[in-house]
């Protein structure tokens, strides 16, 4: 019998986990009574920073974000902090300037983070070519993963995605990372996938991202382990599965097999800083019991649902589970709840029209908007700003080139509007000094690089944030 294959976990209840089930919520306290037995447990990373959790910070938490990741990090010695980042896009929604991007993965760098995961909404290259530099220049020496953000449509296959991991493979990246944000991945064409990376990228390690929204999960787990990828991502037991991750404790079990029987188990978890150990699952049963106690008190304080069912149609309207919530919302603020489904049914023919981009922020939003729009008004009757920005190449190229006759004739978009290389437009994008001055002519007189970066990704809720703390933020700084 060969070698069972040695897999790791990366952790994920301290940002995707409640990201995807307590919307984003999860404070810092809430997580520190738990940080030194994470760090403990052998996890190949702990997600801790990425887009949400900024923004919450900043908006709900009454939190600064970067001393969340000093704290983190200050109680995390062992195991490296992920972070996922936008590449251009960083963690706002529109494309930064370089040197903005520069300064952010420098300074996230310098904070703690160990991992960066860096990725584009529609796959362009280009688009991340700026961080991943920045990323792998950093004197910290990071880990650099790129990411293949995946969808199923009629020009997205395996071997499509074979291509681009080499490419970012090519330009540095440490590992790939399989980003599948809707559980749209079926077991067997994991199996397939994962089969041909492994063959095309040698050493090059290979993980595994997945939402349970669709039901697939765990079995997409274990086909991606039969096939020999290295991590998957799992969330501990009370921020798992639904629209989350599958679960940590229930994928150790699975390879332990039972007590009872032989049988042969093609897999071991191990534990990431010594692979001749497994991973304790029971270590883990104090951990998941104080987290299910946060996602009450969540839960209780926000109003919360808590969980969200099993939806195997997300395989044809493919909207990440973060963002099925705020269309509802929308719908019902709009007056139209009755036209939920008429939506979920305009979703592909808009996904169509824009050359089929994966649905993750900001796509997501953007094609979500249009679908509201159309069956609010009658089909690109209106259509907002962004959506027309996504189709004439603001963000980078679509999967597929979208037809001119719909950007200037259905959408009226001049034809001089329609961008070509996306990265001439990032260059004349807002710089970092832009930035700080814009500070300091609000009367915030020294604010640190920090400031001037949470400035640029969230302008109106990081202003709101200094009002509060600038004195105090100073006082302290200076
Ligand atoms: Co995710």
């Amino acid at each position: 019998m060969a070698e069972p294959k040695k897999v790791k976990i990366m952790e994920t209840v301290l940002r995707d986990g409640h990201q995807s089930l307590c919307a984003t919520r999860m404070r810092y306290r809430q997580m520190e009574p738990m940080l030194a037995s994470l760090d403990e447990i052998g996890y190949k990373a702990l997600e801790a920073w990425g887009g949400a959790t900024f923004d919450t910070c900043l908006r709900f938490l009454d939190e600064d974000p970067w001393e969340r990741l000093d704290k983190l990090k200050a109680n995390l010695k062992k195991t490296p902090i992920q972070m996922l980042l936008r590449g251009q896009n960083l963690l706002g929604y529109n494309h930064y300037s370089n040197d903005v991007v520069e300064k952010f993965v420098k300074c996230a760098s310098k904070h703690g983070i160990g991992v960066f995961r860096i990725f584009d909404a529609l796959n362009d290259v280009n688009n991340l070519r700026v961080a991943i530099k920045a990323a792998l220049e950093a004197p910290e020496k990071p880990e650099v993963q790129g990411c293949l953000v995946y969808t199923i449509s009629p020009v997205h296959n395996n071997d499509v995605f074979v291509k681009l991991a080499l490419e970012l493979k090519e330009m540095g990246c440490h590992s790939i990372c399989i980003k599948d944000m809707s559980g749209l991945l079926a077991p067997y064409v994991a199996y397939d996938l994962v089969t041909k990376l492994k063959a095309a990228l040698g050493d090059t390690p290979v993980e595994l991202h997945t939402h349970c929204t669709s039901g697939f999960g765990h079995a997409t787990y274990i086909k991606a382990i039969e096939a020999g990828v290295d991590i998957i991502d799992c969330a501990l037991s009370p921020f798992s599965c639904d629209t989350s991750q599958p679960c940590t404790e229930t994928i150790l079990a699975m390879f332990e097999g039972s007590k009872h029987e032989q049988v042969d188990i093609p897999a071991v978890v191990v534990n990431a800083r010594d692979e001749n150990k497994t991973l304790d699952r029971q270590a883990l049963t104090p951990i998941a019991k104080h987290f299910l106690g946060v996602k009450k008190e969540l839960i209780e304080e926000f109003g919360l649902k808590g969980y969200f069912d099993v939806n195997p149609n997300v395989l044809d309207f493919q909207i990440p589970g973060g963002m099925l919530s705020n269309l509802t919302n929308q719908l019902k603020e709009a007056g139209m709840e009755d036209k939920y489904q008429d939506l979920l049914d305009e979703m592909p023919r808009v996904r169509q029209d824009a050359g089929f981009p994966p649905l993750v922020t900001p796509s997501s939003q953007i094609v979500g908007t249009m679908a509201t729009y159309n069956v609010a008004y009658g089909r690109y009757v209106a259509a907002p700003k962004e959506f027309k920005d996504l189709v004439r190449g603001k963000f980078g190229r679509t999967p597929v080139p979208v037809d001119r006759d719909f950007i200037t004739k259905t959408l009226k978009i001049p034809e001089d509007q329609i961008i070509e290389d996306c990265s001439v437009e990032d260059a004349k994008a807002q710089s970092f000094d832009s930035f700080k001055a814009e500070i300091i002519s609000k009367g915030f007189l020294n604010p640190t690089d920090e400031d001037v970066l949470s400035y640029a990704l969230f302008p109106q809720v990081a202003e709101e944030f200094f009002k509060k703390h600038y004195q105090q933020i100073t006082a302290y700084r200076r």
